[in-house]
């Protein structure tokens, strides 16, 4: 039978998050809520990104932690929050919450993050913070950035979800601004099920966060035990999705029973999501807390199916986005390749899907993600050209440690029999 290859999230779900989990369903119930991996991981967080003389927070999701960072900047209704213009949800959601207006800037085609040529024109004088994005795992332009910013008296928070581990300058994304986030939920770069951090490297920000810390819970037992549900039934689906299909029938039971817990909430889909004050529990800190020691093989993992795609992939319709800008320690969390029209990239997910090779696509289609997103909600207002563009066109070939050199043949041999079959329909490339 032959196998599926996934490019989705659990990038790094394996046998031992399996294990880890089972045993806080089990023998560990009682602890899956309460202290004492969270403060080692919280340490080691520090520790591996080399600021040691910086706080940290750590939260269940991503709007506690940045709508508690905008707390902390005491950011006022109708004040302005610059963001990247290919996002997520989440993040305008955070804006929104907090009361301040999101303000879309566009991005560079090269790193996907601010076009610094145009984030100036963004900046008035109702801005208060600007979140800067490291999109997948490329670098934005932080020398820019920098001059810009200091220009103007503005709070810099570094949004590192996509970019644990990579580096610019020889400093780990993380280390340049006020404050920094990062994400270990289950589709980053490592993965904990849910798990959100606020660094605070500004030291004029360190006597407010006792004041957050009282204002914080623990999550619910039941949304806890929905996580640690994700990697036991995640892993028996993905052993099993060939079999018959019964890997597939256990992820589609799982949600629709609410066994599992979605990414986004329905809420959270309409940016009206108030339980913004969750810790990270105990237990989704130890499983983060393994990932994190194994960060380094799975960025070797990433780097080397990164390079092969590198060195061979040759496409009349679609290029790889980032190839010429390897440059620095970078994570290589996701592959993007970029296609010449809308129509081509449907039709090529179409055939790999057929073809049982499911690529990426969550970042597809629309540049506020996921796509059902609405703008009269996000208050995006059609005006960044560039991120609808590539959002549209973008694709994300398989690069986590499940693909075996033997997948990596079978993807090729489907590009070139791709090119084969279409080699007379022009106008696909046109
Ligand atoms: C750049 C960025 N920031 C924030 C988030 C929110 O992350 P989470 O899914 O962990 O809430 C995402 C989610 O994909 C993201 O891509």
């Amino acid at each position: 039978m032959k196998k599926t290859i996934i490019t989705d999230f659990f990038t790094t779900l394996s046998r031992k998050h399996f294990f880890k989990s089972l045993s806080f369903l089990t023998i560990r119930i009682l602890s899956i809520r309460t202290w004492k991996y969270n403060l080692k991981l919280e340490k080691k967080i520090l520790d591996y990104l080399n600021l040691r003389e910086s706080k940290i927070i750590s939260f269940y999701n991503a709007r506690s932690a940045l709508y508690h960072c905008f707390k902390l900047i005491w950011i006022k209704k109708d004040d302005e929050i610059v963001i990247n213009s290919y996002n997520c949800i989440s993040v305008v959601n955070s804006v929104i919450q907090s009361g301040a207006i999101p303000i879309y800037a566009e991005i560079d085609k090269k790193n996907l993050s601010f076009d610094t040529e145009l984030l100036e024109s963004k900046i008035t004088e109702n801005t208060k913070a600007i979140v800067i994005q490291h999109t997948f795992w490329k670098s934005a332009q932080i020398k820019k950035i920098k001059e810009i910013v200091s220009k103007y008296n503005l709070v810099v928070i570094e949004d590192c979800s996509h970019s644990l581990w990579s580096k610019y300058d020889d400093l780990k994304h993380g280390s340049f601004f006020d404050f920094a986030i990062y994400s270990t939920g289950r589709d980053k770069v490592i993965s904990g099920v849910n798990g959100w951090f606020l660094v605070i490297n500004n030291t004029e920000y360190f006597k407010n966060i006792s004041k957050i810390k009282k204002n914080l819970i623990l999550p619910p037992k039941k949304l806890v035990l929905k996580n640690l549900a994700y990697n036991i039934l995640w892993s028996i689906s993905l052993k099993t999705y060939d079999f018959f299909g019964l890997g597939k029938a256990i992820i589609h039971i799982s949600r629709k029973s609410w066994l599992i817990n979605e990414i986004l909430d329905e809420n959270e889909k309409e940016c009206n999501n108030s339980d913004l004050n969750y810790l990270l529990p105990n237990s989704l800190a130890a499983i983060a807390l393994y990932d994190i020691h194994r960060i380094f093989f799975y960025q070797r993992d990433r780097e080397e199916i990164s390079n092969f795609y590198d060195a061979n992939l040759e496409s009349t319709y679609f290029k790889p986005l980032f190839k010429e800008l390897v440059i620095e320690t970078l994570n290589y969390f996701r592959y993007p390749i970029l296609f010449k029209s809308v129509e081509i990239k449907n039709d090529f997910y179409n055939y790999m899907r057929k073809n049982k090779v499911i690529l990426w696509h969550t970042w597809s289609d629309s540049n506020i993600v996921p796509k059902w997103t609405s703008n009269e909600i996000t208050m995006y207002k059609w005006d960044c050209e560039v991120a609808e563009d590539i959002a549209s066109k973008i694709l994300f070939l398989p690069n986590n440690k499940n693909v075996t050199k033997k997948d990596l043949k079978r993807i090729m041999d489907l590009i070139e029999e791709y090119e084969f079959l279409n080699i007379e329909n022009s106008s696909l490339a046109e």
